[in-house]
Parts: structure tokens; C-alpha cells; sequence
């Protein structure tokens, strides 16, 4: 009698188990699917930022790949270079809102231009706000012109109050700024970038993120590869923007 039960039991924790390892099963393929859609999202806002700027699509790429590869030598996790990765592709899509005019211009911008410029990264926010999502995506992206000094905009936080991706977004942006190739000018070696971000050390830039950077990209450098490629963004893309 108590052997029939006993096998009751377990016959009851078998289908337990089977039914938790289905929902389990069903969970992960319905996050699957949730991620999918957003890669959608993200390629098509993409697409209109290349559509609107090429350059800054470019810009973007890079910027994604320039984070991930500080982020990996911060050994962030799998997730974390996730968001990462997300938050550096979508940095600048506030520049859709930005007047070609302003985006375009070759020369310096006046004050005027200037503070259009400056709205780019709340206008990235702002884009974001209806996709529940992008929410913190959206917090990192926002923040990606923030100073280590509490100078920087658009709200001015300091240290280690502006979040982490933001903080290692703005070294991937300013570095791909002054390496770059526009029509205009030469795009600087890598040495000199490395100096300049030294230089601002502290002041702009998260001083122990520099050095992670500086050791991050050396590396990468001597591998001596000229393309990267994304994890979100199918595609193989030049390292060098000339
Ligand atoms: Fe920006």
C-alpha cells in the first residue's frame, strides 16, 4: 500500500517537473521572440538614421563596436554587453530630429546650432519613451554627453552618478570623433586619441575607464583586423570610416 503511494508521489513529481520544464521552455522561447522584435525595432531605426545621416549610421557601428570591446575587457556579462551594445547603436538616433542644416554643417556651429546639437540626447530618449523595453537603453543613451566633472549635459550629473554604458559610451564616441576620416579632415592615429582621452582624464572622461580603454584598444589593434562585426547589426563593417 505505502509502495503504490510512493510511486503516486512520484509520478505526481514527474508530471511537476515535466509541466515547470515546458513553462520554462515556452518563457525563454516568448523572451526569444521579445528580443527578436526589438532587434527589428532597432534595425529600422537604424535604417532611418542611415537614411538621414549616413555618417552618424557609421558612427554608430562603431561607437557599438569601440564599447563592447571596453566592455568585454571590464568582463561584463553576456547581458550586460547586451544592453551595452543596444544602449552604444542607439546613441545618437536623437540626431533624426537634429536639422540637416546643423548635423551636415562642415564649420563650426554657432551658439544657436550648438544647442540644437545639444538636444540630440534627450531627443534619443524622447524617441524611445513609448518602447517599454528601450527604457534604460533609452537612461544610457540620455546620458551618453554627461562629464565626469558635472559639466556636461543634459543634466549635469557627476562621477559615478551617470550610469556606467554611459560613461563608456561617450570614451567609444569621442574616440571615433577624432579617429575618423571626414571630407574635411584626417581622421587622428591611435596614439594621439589615446593621449587626448588621457589628457581629459578625470575631467570628461571616467579616469579608470581610460586606462581600460587605452588597454582594451591596444590590444585590439595589434590584432591587426580591419573590420568588426555586431552581434545586433548583421554585417561586416570598416574599421577605419575614410
Ligand atoms: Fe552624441
Amino acid at each position: 500500500m505505502e509502495k503504490k503511494k510512493d510511486n503516486v508521489i512520484s509520478l505526481q513529481n514527474v508530471i511537476a517537473n515535466v509541466a515547470m520544464l515546458d513553462l520554462v521552455k515556452q518563457v525563454r522561447e516568448l523572451r526569444d521572440q521579445q528580443r527578436e522584435m526589438c532587434e527589428m525595432a532597432v534595425k529600422t531605426m537604424l535604417r532611418a538614421l542611415d537614411a538621414k545621416d549616413n555618417y552618424t549610421y557609421g558612427h554608430s557601428m562603431r561607437v557599438a563596436f569601440y564599447s563592447v570591446t571596453l566592455g568585454q575587457e571590464l568582463g561584463l556579462n553576456p547581458e550586460e554587453m547586451y544592453e551595452l551594445e543596444m544602449s552604444a547603436l542607439f546613441h545618437d538616433i536623437g540626431k533624426i530630429g537634429v536639422p540637416d542644416a546643423v548635423l551636415m554643417k562642415p564649420a563650426r556651429l554657432t551658439e544657436e546650432e550648438f544647442l540644437k546639437m545639444k538636444a540630440h540626447p534627450s531627443m534619443t530618449a524622447e524617441i524611445l519613451t513609448d518602447f517599454k523595453y528601450f527604457q534604460d537603453i533609452a537612461t544610457y543613451a540620455k546620458h551618453h554627453h554627461e562629464r565626469y566633472d558635472g559639466r556636461g549635459y543634459p543634466d549635469g550629473l557627476a562621477g559615478e552618478n551617470i550610469p556606467l554604458f554611459s560613461r563608456i559610451i561617450l570614451i567609444a564616441d569621442t574616440f571615433d570623433a577624432m579617429t575618423s576620416t571626414r571630407p574635411y579632415r584626417k581622421g587622428l592615429p591611435y596614439e594621439v586619441a589615446f593621449s587626448e582621452l588621457e589628457e581629459f582624464s578625470g575631467s570628461q572622461f571616467d579616469p579608470e575607464l581610460v586606462k581600460h580603454f587605452i588597454k582594451a584598444m591596444t590590444k585590439e589593434d595589434s590584432k591587426g583586423v580591419e573590420t568588426f562585426e555586431l552581434k545586433i547589426v548583421e554585417g561586416v563593417f570598416a574599421k577605419d570610416a575614410a
